[in-house]
């Protein structure tokens, strides 16, 4: 096993997002803790109308949120949702049945089976730190972009929730927490852009300060027990006792920039 679980293909296939449940706790968790901060389906949407009309991809679309967004603010004539997890395909296909030109291909976002020059606006949300070489990634996107196509990838800031790695290590539920690799070490906001400049011209770079209150004990034990970073042996019952008993019953704030990267094809 590698020592960024977002990096270990198996997990990524076989654990992560296997199923929709696991991401559908964990989204679900922090949504209820969001404070501050813009949904990134409708900043991403808003992005996207700037670009060429004509087929839009949604790369690693998992359950389909951002790829809703698009097909609602571009109607696009042809939306494809690009996904190697056959469940989330499943469930975004469901969503998004009884919108015209919805097609999901499923594959691995460092070979797309796509003509060349055939895209419009290529959006990557909140996936390509699952590459060990974005800019492989990168290249395939710049290969399918129509000239003057569009790319839009978001990705969060390597410090993401700190201070609930802060709290899991002193809570002595996983004391090597905040000494573990950053999720989104190859890929984040202050090294998106550079990765996305290997073959693409960056026209605008947008980051959003978004912040979270988890309540008390039971809610941040319902975010901690999805997030792979933790290597927590109970269920969230559990750990949420265990934080009781140790550092007291919340409430926790903590933070994490999501950072935007338009670019376009010379
Ligand atoms: C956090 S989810 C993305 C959520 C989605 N983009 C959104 O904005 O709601 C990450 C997605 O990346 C997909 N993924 C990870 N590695 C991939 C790969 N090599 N090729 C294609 N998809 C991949 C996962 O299956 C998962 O659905």
């Amino acid at each position: 096993m590698t020592a960024n679980p977002f990096l270990d293909a198996d997990r990524v296939r076989h654990d992560l997002y296997a199923d929709a449940d696991r991401i559908t706790q964990r989204t679900s968790a922090l949504a209820r803790a969001k404070t501050t901060g813009a949904h990134p389906a409708t900043v991403i949407a808003d992005l996207a109308a700037t670009g060429l009309h004509g087929t839009v991809l949604d790369i690693g679309c998992g359950r389909g949120t951002t790829t809703l967004a698009l097909a609602e603010r571009l109607t696009p004539p042809t939306l494809i949702a690009f996904d190697q997890s056959a469940a989330l395909l499943a469930e975004t296909e469901h969503r998004l049945a009884g919108y015209l030109g919805v097609k999901s291909m499923r594959g691995d976002f460092h070979a797309i089976a796509l003509p060349n020059s055939s895209v419009a606006v290529a959006v990557a949300a909140f996936c390509l730190y699952h590459s060990p070489q974005p800019a492989a990634v990168m290249a395939e996107i710049a290969r399918c972009l129509a000239p003057g196509g569009l790319s839009i990838t978001v990705t969060k800031s390597a410090d993401s929730y700190r201070t609930l790695d802060e709290v899991i290590a002193a809570s002595g539920l996983d004391p090597e927490a905040t000494s573990r690799p950053s999720l989104y070490e190859t890929f984040h906001s202050h090294n998106q852009a550079d990765v996305v400049a290997t073959c693409l011209d960056v026209q605008q770079v947008v980051h959003h300060e978004h912040r979270f209150r988890f309540t008390d004990a039971d809610h941040i034990a319902a975010y901690a027990a999805t997030n792979p970073k933790y290597q927590l042996p109970y269920d969230a019952d559990e750990i949420a006792k265990r934080l009781r008993k140790t550092i007291g019953d919340g409430p926790l704030e903590t933070a994490s920039t999501v950072t935007y990267v338009v670019a376009s094809r010379r």
